[in-house]
């Protein structure tokens, strides 16, 4: 993809930076444009193939349905072989967030709890009361970590379990929507959000049309309280911070945010997708860390996500709101049709009863000792690694943040660094605007020597690039021309074709 893109931005270095997409869709309706841009899109998804399928030539493809059912054993054998080759760069602590937990006895134990449950499906609450209690006590259970019996104003915290962070941020924006229309008469909503906030946002104002009005952030990464106060207008319905960031693990300020927004009679909804099982226990193990929760009296929803920090399989995240009646913004129901009084609390239909019951059992047997365990060897490991990177005088460390932490530098290029990591047989997360690379911490390195070996390996990283400046391969040539094209729209294609890819058997 790298020297596609290269040769991609060469060709078009010509064109001025920032086309909007008016000029870029007349600029690609000129015939020997359009060809090229077609070209070079079918180069990509040649080169994307190669690097997105490395199982076509070693396991057997299926485009269509076996003529006959294939034997158990077989497929369990080739779903196997492909466990085995994915694992073992998380289970040693090479990756950045994605595996939370990682333990063999954790996942057998959730594992166990799942195959028993794999048929449950929450919509079905007469078939499966297991569920409905089960998703109820976790919301319980959640809300109680983050200020439920402790509201200033004595209202309760409620909320839903939904299938991930995503999807508890999108449910909040449209429940602030939905009870800005009805309450206010508002039909222009606009949200604000800083510019590090997650894309899942964005997402939100694409689905929901929503204003996005986007704002800037201080020298230590934090949302801008003075631009987010000069933002509101008539229109605002919500106001969001996030505790911590998923670029630079910035903790937003929290209370001066959500107090501008009680001020101003508008939503506050803490993203604590990635803190929200952390912030809590490290609070506990005596940790300074900020108050982000519904103890504050502004905050109004919180996204915590179960699937991280929370330790639970991938496909749980539950979203709170102050009070019921909010909540109701989030619910949808039809009184009239054939199919009888339908009613469901999240976007989808039918759901895996099985996750929610994963869920669960991951709370009960991880219990508040144990995430307080675990947030404070997550921070201690943390703090081992940002002194790490402190030594090395080439990077610079981005704020000074709890447990993902990013870093840059003035004097090598940082994706180079990346890339030599990955070469170390790391995966690490690159980040830009600024240009960056992140690690968010988690259990798995917490294991003896993984933070030396992270730290050693940097340094060695650093040191290859200073002496070998300038690689040809990798994700350095990517984001650097990527950040060059004057298409914004063709990066955003690009990105399509890559999805495209993804999905081709
Ligand atoms: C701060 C933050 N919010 C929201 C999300 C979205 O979560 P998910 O990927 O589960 O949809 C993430 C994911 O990393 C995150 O870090």
């Amino acid at each position: 993809m790298s020297s596609t893109v290269e040769t991609l931005s060469k060709k078009l270095s010509w064109l001025p930076p920032g086309l909007s997409r008016w000029m870029e869709r007349r600029m690609k309706s000129i015939p020997a444009l359009r060809k090229m841009v077609e070209k070079e899109q079918e180069d990509i998804t040649a080169t994307l193939e190669h690097s997105l399928k490395p199982y076509h030539n070693t396991f057997e493809r299926h485009k269509i349905l076996p003529k006959q059912g294939i034997e158990r054993g077989k497929i369990m054998d080739d779903i196997r072989k492909m466990h085995e080759l994915e694992s073992s760069r998380w289970q040693e602590g090479y990756v950045s967030g994605g595996i939370y937990h990682g333990d063999a006895e954790h996942i057998k134990f959730l594992n166990e709890v799942y195959a028993l449950h794999s048929q449950s499906n929450p919509l079905h609450s007469d078939l499966f009361p297991s569920a409905t209690k089960m998703e109820a006590e976790i919301v319980s259970m959640v809300a109680t970590m983050l200020g439920k019996g402790q509201t200033t104003d004595n209202k309760d915290v409620v909320g839903t379990v939904t299938s991930g962070g995503t999807e508890s941020i999108l449910l909040a924006m449209k429940t602030y929507r939905d009870r800005a229309l009805e309450e206010k008469g508002i039909e222009y909503p606009e949200m604000i959000v800083a510019t590090t906030a997650h894309a899942a946002f964005d997402k939100a104002s694409q689905y929901f049309g929503i204003k996005m009005v986007r704002v800037g952030i201080d020298e230590n990464f934090r949302m801008n309280v003075k631009e987010a106060k000069q933002a509101i207008n008539r229109n605002t319905i919500v106001i969001v911070g996030s505790a911590p960031t998923f670029p630079h693990g910035a903790i937003d300020p929290i209370k001066e945010l959500s107090d501008l927004a009680l001020a101003n009679d508008i939503g506050f909804h803490t993203d604590c997708c990635l803190g929200g099982f952390v912030i809590p226990f490290a609070e506990k193990a005596g940790i300074n860390v900020p108050i982000v929760d519904f103890r504050l009296p502004g905050v109004t929803s919180i996204s915590v996500d179960t699937h991280k920090y929370g330790y639970a399989a991938k496909g749980t995240s539950v979203i709170l709101y102050r009070g019921e009646s909010l909540r109701h913004f989030q619910f949808y129901t039809i009184t009239d049709w054939p199919g009888g009084l339908y009613f469901s609390p999240t976007l989808a239909g039918s759901r895996p009863g099985a996750l929610s019951a994963a869920c669960w059992a991951s709370l009960l047997s991880m219990g508040e000792d144990g995430y307080t365990k675990a947030s404070k060897s997550i921070v201690e490991t943390a703090n081992q690694i940002k002194a790490g990177i402190k030594t090395i005088p080439e990077l610079k460390l981005f704020g000074d943040p709890l447990f993902v932490i990013a870093f840059g530098s003035d004097t090598v290029n940082v994706y180079e660094v990346l890339d030599q990591m990955t070469n170390r047989k790391w995966n690490l997360n690159g980040l830009h605007k600024p240009s960056c690379v992140h690690i968010a911490v988690t259990l798995r390195h917490t294991q003896p020597g993984v933070a030396e070996r992270f730290i050693s390996d940097l340094r060695d990283s650093v040191e290859y690039v200073k002496a070998n400046p300038g690689n040809k391969e990798g994700s350095a040539p990517v984001y650097g021309m990527a950040a060059s094209l004057p298409f914004r729209g063709m990066v955003s294609d690009i990105l399509k074709k890559y999805l495209d890819v993804v999905y081709k058997a």
